[in-house]
């Protein structure tokens, strides 16, 4: 086996995570590995790599009882990883971000810069990414921040390469253009781990799949041997039924309407979200979704256009505007806007004080607490206290949180950028049901998905952009996954 893992167990503090994980992975496969949020996939692969220490049990690599020291030990073993959370410098350029810490240099030490560059071009183009690599890497997308993670690891000639959560924010030519190469280092013999939520992705990509449920490895199948419904059963240890919960929509007046808006890579959108409607935003990387949305919001600056609430212009010239208009944005950037992570979960939740939500009044500490302790607990957050750091939880549940920290504005219009990204299957409904209540009390949704099921699934229009630019809208009836994707790509 090139790694074997026994009985391995881990607790930060009093919490026990691991309980006892059985792993092996084989030479050029690729093994999935899957299990709700918090079911410690991301803790064993730090554990196998050196970035946290194994309370008991033991690894093998190649056969040999292997404990790596730190991540770099690790890395130099050959084993890459590509983290969940991304790592990129935003102040370096895309090149420099793809060699740093193993920068070419001369034999006088001076940077081989333009064989960087070439490199970095190179390797990019294998992943069908072309891009200006002397950008700063500020610029990027977080998918395309995702794709120099992934050529990052790829240039390292690694024989065991983890992918945690790989796809989360990757479109489908990115997805395939990944899964093309994933194949092609198999075939030389490289093992994958591939960690997901999406189980098309798996019964597709994968040999074989283990599935984690609270800190136990419950089984480990050949893929051909199993099912979606066993899987989810086994993740999750009860039936879940429907994927996408029912709702029979109430809609009613145009809440925000936005006519003729162009900034920063969007031009010319118009579009109007109604009381109780759930509005899907579908479209390639890329094609300007998120940027309108940040137009709109006051983040960055919308320059033409008009923004309505209720048939009347408001001016919004900064997030607190927007706020304070009854607009909540929940970004795909959970990262970098949604969470403040060496804060609470508490002080996360009830921060949405958001600049003068509480309008100056005290919020008291118990009722603080209350109102946060209520959304952990209708989200399902998987916490030991609420008083954690936000940086403590899982992807997944940090996702939630964020989704917590929005709701707690009471928003008219809620836009909702990728929310179920990095979300498990059981979650992910939890998101919908919450999506679909908010509708039913009247709330306005604006959902960005690169997910079509997701988008088909939820939305009672949607809207297509394409190139910065609205192609097309189709209602419920309407919409197919062809007839999105025809408007999404121009036609091909
Ligand atoms: N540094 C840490 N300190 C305290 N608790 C932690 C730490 N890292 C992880 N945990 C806890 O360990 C549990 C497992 O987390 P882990 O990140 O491994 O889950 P996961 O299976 O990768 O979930 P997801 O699908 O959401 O990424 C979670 O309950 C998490 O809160
Ligand atoms: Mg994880």
């Amino acid at each position: 086996m090139r790694i074997q893992m026994n009985g391995i167990t881990k607790a930060f503090g009093a919490v026990p995570v691991l309980k006892g994980v059985d792993f092996e992975l084989a030479p050029g496969e690729i093994h999935a590995l899957m299990g709700e949020n918090g079911a410690g996939k991301s803790t064993l692969m730090k554990i196998l790599t050196g970035v946290h220490e194994a309370d008991s049990g033991g690894i093998q690599v190649d056969d040999v009882e292997t404990r790596y020291a730190n991540p770099k030990q690790a890395e130099e073993a050959g084993i890459a990883f590509i983290h969940q959370e991304l790592n990129i410098l935003p102040d370096l350029t895309v090149a420099e971000n793809l060699y740093l810490g193993r920068e070419l240099k001369n034999r006088f030490g001076v940077l081989k810069q333009g064989e960087m560059k070439r490199h970095a071009e190179q390797q990019l183009a294998e992943l069908n990414v072309f891009m200006d690599v002397e950008q700063l890497a500020r610029n990027l997308s977080v998918g395309q921040q995702q794709m120099i993670e992934i050529a990052k690891a790829l240039m390292t000639d690694a024989k065991v390469i983890i992918m945690d959560e790989p796809t989360a924010a990757l479109t489908e030519r990115e997805i395939r253009a990944l899964f093309s190469v994933a194949t092609a280092l198999r075939a030389q013999g490289v093992s994958i781990v591939y960690i997901s939520h999406r189980m098309e992705e798996i019964f597709e990509l994968c040999d074989r799949i283990t599935v984690l449920r609270d800190g136990v490895s419950v089984s480990t199948h050949d893929i051909t041997e199993t099912t979606f419904e066993q899987i989810v059963r086994e993740m999750v240890g009860r039936e879940i039924g429907e994927r996408y919960p029912g709702r029979t929509p109430r809609i009613g007046e145009t809440i925000l309407a936005v006519e003729g808006a162009s900034g920063k890579d969007f031009e010319d959108i118009t579009f109007e979200v109604r009381a109780g409607e759930i509005v899907g935003f579908s479209g390639l990387m890329g094609a300007g979704r998120t940027e309108t949305m940040r137009g709109l919001f006051g983040v960055d600056r919308m320059k033409q256009g008009k923004v309505l609430l209720d048939g009347k212009p408001v001016k919004i010239k900064t997030p607190y505007d927007a706020i304070k208009n009854g607009i909540g944005f929940l970004t795909e950037d959970r990262k970098g806007e949604g969470l403040f992570l060496d804060f609470s979960l508490r002080e996360n939740i009830s921060m949405p004080a958001l600049g003068g939500l509480s309008k100056g009044s005290v919020i008291k500490e118990s009722e603080e607490k209350r109102f946060a302790q209520n959304y952990l607990e209708s989200l399902q957050v998987r916490h030991h206290s609420m008083e954690q750091p936000a940086k403590s939880l899982s992807g997944g549940n940090q996702q939630k949180v964020v989704l917590a920290k929005w709701l707690g504005t009471k928003p008219r219009v809620l836009i909702l950028d990728e929310p179920t990204r990095g979300v498990d299957v059981g979650a992910k409904k939890e998101i919908y049901t919450i999506m679909n209540q908010l509708a039913e009390e009247g709330v306005a949704i604006v959902m960005i998905s690169s997910d079509l099921p997701e988008v088909l699934g939820m939305s009672d229009r949607v809207y297509v952009m394409r190139e910065g630019r609205m192609s097309g809208m189709l209602t419920r009836s309407e919409a197919t996954q062809e007839g999105i994707m025809t408007l999404a790509t121009g036609g091909q």
